[in-house]
């Protein structure tokens, strides 16, 4: 990891989570932060939108953040059932994760549409974590660099800056399913990454290129430690802050 960008362990709640359990599990993580005045990571959690409120509370004045796993590309309007950045950020969020995989995939979300999204957050006033990452197939077809290249380029908003955007590479046979690449292999595709940003963005050295999949307490010092990794998106373990913890401590 490099030592000039700060990392961000950040915990995607997915569609899980009703508020009573759902604040048990952030007061023991907002305590276990507690422990750390200065930490050297950024932390955030990622609940579902009827949560962000509420768990907002929960962690104010404390060192864990709140962000949206979406957010529409509007601002306002007929849009049932959507969420705006605005409506996140007055919520009390401070990030948007855009483009991941179970909404590029159940909701058909093209590259263009998450960049719309990304630059949605920003004009609300998030930080972006934009998703990328292969499938199986993709994988098995020696496309991965091919796939990556293409969601950076299409999906990163325009204006992006290492304040306002973070990158997530996940792909997506490792999500959820235990399965990891290879820290040899994340090498390679973060270095990708890094390589695409830097003809795209003037601080691409300074950018934030997060790892998610199948991360947990037991394989996060690892990933963490692979060259251009810089913090980690993580989904099932970051459900209990029993979980979630050990993979904050790799970091902070
Ligand atoms: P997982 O999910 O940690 O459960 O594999 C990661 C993600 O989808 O962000």
């Amino acid at each position: 990891m490099s030592n000039q960008r700060r990392p961000l362990i950040a915990g995607n709640w997915k569609m899980n989570g009703l508020a009573a359990a759902a604040a048990t599990e952030l007061k023991a993580l907002v305590n276990e932060a507690k422990g750390h005045s200065a930490p050297n990571c950024d932390i955030l959690i990622c609940p579902p939108a009827t949560l962000v409120r509420e768990m907002a509370t929960i962690t104010e004045g404390s060192s864990v953040d709140i962000g949206g796993q979406d957010c529409h590309a509007n601002e306002s309007g007929a849009h049932t059932g959507d969420i705006s950045a605005e409506m996140l950020k007055d919520a009390g969020a401070c990030y948007c994760i855009v483009g991941h995989s179970e909404r590029r995939a159940d909701h058909d979300e093209s590259n263009a549409s998450v960049k719309a999204k990304a630059e949605a957050a920003h004009r609300g006033g998030l930080i972006a974590i934009v998703c990328v990452g292969e499938t199986l197939a993709e994988r098995e077809g020696d496309k991965t660099l091919d796939i990556i290249s293409d969601q950076v380029r299409n999906s990163l908003p325009g204006g992006a800056t290492a304040s306002n955007t973070v990158i997530a590479y996940e792909p997506v046979w490792a999500i959820g399913t235990g399965k990891t690449p290879t820290p040899n292999d994340v090498a390679v595709v973060h270095a990708h990454i890094r390589k695409e940003l830097g003809a795209l963005m003037n601080d691409s050295d300074q950018v934030r290129v997060l790892y998610g999949g199948s991360v947990k307490g037991s394989n996060a010092e690892e990933l963490m430690a692979v060259e251009n990794v810089d913090g980690a998106l993580v989904g099932g373990a970051s459900l209990k802050a029993v979980d979630f913890w050990p993979i904050v401590a790799t970091s902070i």
